[in-house]
């Protein structure tokens, strides 16, 4: 499974990147909002860092007519921009029309919560499908369940869209959605920094390190 960071925030990007895990990034509208300074270029520069991986970059214009002309815009702005389409009857219309262009716009149809949207999305030529897993459980529904159902139903009907577990709140869903086969989980930087760590680890560190200092009292290089 693959890592993407689901932020706008660049320095989240450029420090995650020096871990050697990320390969792609997806943004909305909310997180793009959190940020500082024109739209943009602020997408080329995450676009430029990312040296051809993903960027997810979704469009305002709810209309199959804006939605088209606003990806092409976004298209534009660097080789390897996506654009995210929310899930829906113009969605799918958008998904198509930009996918029987001759220069093809990758979409990432987003906002997904059921298998069926999935299977739509899929049928319509979606580079990538986005189930929103925390927003499901935070109706009381499970989440992960959803991915679990999404990947088994792909993959009985040979269907090989990948799949981007989304609204990703903690670890525990990463573990989830890894164990149903998901494709790539898009995760918060402070969730791939809880993945890092572990309280064992920090211990175990801290002790080698006492016992080196007690034995030998004196630093080894
Ligand atoms: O990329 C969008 C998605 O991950 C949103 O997450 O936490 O706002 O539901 P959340």
């Amino acid at each position: 499974m693959k890592f993407f960071l689901d932020t706008a925030n660049f320095a989240e990007i450029e420090e995650s990147l020096a871990w050697g895990v990320v390969s792609g990034v997806t943004t909305n509208p909310t997180l793009v909002s959190r940020e500082e300074g024109a739209f943009e270029p602020l997408v080329r520069k995450i676009c430029a860092v990312m040296q051809g991986g993903p960027v997810s970059v979704e469009v305002l214009a709810t209309t199959a007519e804006g939605m088209v002309e606003e990806a092409v815009r976004l298209a534009a702005l660097a080789p390897n921009v996506v654009v995210k389409i929310p899930m829906g009857v113009e969605g799918l219309k958008v998904v198509s029309q930009l996918n029987s262009r001759e220069e093809k716009v990758p979409c990432n149809v987003t906002l997904v919560f059921s298998v069926n949207q999935a299977l739509l999305a899929a049928r319509a030529g979606a580079a990538y499908i986005s189930p929103f897993i925390g927003r499901l459980d935070d109706i009381g529904w499970d989440g992960a369940a959803l991915v679990e159902e999404m990947i088994s139903v792909f993959s009985c009907q040979g269907i090989a869209t990948p799949i981007i577990a989304a609204s990703i709140r903690h670890p525990q869903h990463v573990q989830r959605v890894a164990a149903a086969g998901a494709h790539i989980a898009t995760v918060p930087y402070t969730v791939l920094k809880q993945m890092a760590n572990h309280p064992l680890t920090s211990q175990g560190i801290e002790r080698f390190l006492a016992d080196w200092s007690l034995s030998r009292g004196e630093a080894r290089l």
